[in-house]
């Protein structure tokens, strides 16, 4: 097998509306170094306040699994190919790095309200003889990001199917989900030695789901820590400074998604991820959220 068929990554084959638990997207000890200097360890700029530090306690209870849902972008089935790098033989999610704002090459930005991801992967270590539960920061971890544009759309060819436009379950008016040429719909980071790592997005829009249903905004992701199966799971928003937040905040509690009964009261909260300005004033561009993933142990 030749090194350029050796590293078309993404599995294509099994393309899973449902499960959250397959594994085996990404092989990452075929990564190339090319690739892992491509995603960037995308830590810096994390607030000098956030993360879990080493030996601190992790709560006891961990992430939920929740759906990866229609959209994930496989290479045979996206809309608009957006590949920052030219390498055909790089996977098509492999190949984008941890700033979803802009696509290098292009000259404009993302439409839509700048947010900073600060995310963290931790593995609670229980201590039985101390009845305690250990957090201990997963380092090399890649996660992979994808999400709809700020009219709610993604970019995948089943999201053609659905409708182009839909009215906004309390105003009334007309939004219209249109393509963002600007906008890299999926991301990847690398978490650093103390498990952190930084997307810069925009806050995605809702859409309609179901007859009634609407998807809140919402983050996909998926972690590839070393040594364990792939790990999918999506967050949500709330915080005053987020536009929308009361309409939000009911969006989110009628969710079928992230309402689902298997989710108990704590692990809900933990993935519904509070936005608010930086209060070092560091990121005055946009809102900063910081979320720890805990991961089963
Ligand atoms: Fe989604």
């Amino acid at each position: 097998m030749g090194e350029r068929r050796s590293r078309a990554l993404v599995r294509v084959d099994s393309l899973d509306t449902r499960d959250s638990r397959s594994s085996g997207i990404i092989n990452s000890h075929m990564m190339t170094r090319r690739s892992l200097l491509k995603m960037g360890v995308g830590a810096a700029g994390w607030l000098a306040t956030s993360g879990v530090g080493f030996g601190a306690l992790c709560p006891s209870v961990t992430t939920p699994r929740q759906t990866r849902g229609p959209y994930f972008p496989y290479d045979l089935v996206v809309s608009h190919p957006i590949r920052e790098s030219g390498d055909a033989g790089i996977s098509l999610i492999e190949a984008n790095d941890h700033d979803l704002t802009r696509i290098k090459g292009k000259k404009g930005r993302a439409k839509g309200h700048i947010i900073y991801f600060q995310g963290q992967v931790l593995r609670p270590l229980v201590h039985v003889q101390e009845q305690s539960v250990e957090c201990q920061p997963l380092a090399g971890a890649e996660v992979f990001l994808w999400q709809a544009n700020f009219s709610g759309r993604y970019n995948h060819q089943r999201d053609e199917m659905t409708q182009a436009h839909f009215q906004h379950p309390v105003s009334g008016s007309m939004i219209e989900r249109v393509h963002d040429e600007f906008f890299q719909y999926w991301g990847k980071a690398l978490t650093d030695e103390q498990g952190r790592f930084q997307f810069k997005t925009i806050l995605p829009g809702f859409y309609p789901a179901a007859d009634g249903w609407y998807r809140p905004p919402h983050l996909h992701f998926s972690i590839h820590a070393p040594g364990y199966p792939e790990f999918v799971t999506q967050t949500y928003f709330r915080g005053e400074a987020i536009p929308d937040s009361d309409v939000i905040h009911q969006l989110n509690r009628h969710d079928h998604i992230l309402q689902d009964s298997r989710i108990d009261t704590k692990q809900r909260e933990q993935v519904i991820v509070e936005y608010q300005r930086d209060p070092a004033g560091v990121l005055t561009d946009g809102l900063v959220g910081t979320c720890q993933f805990f991961l089963p142990s």
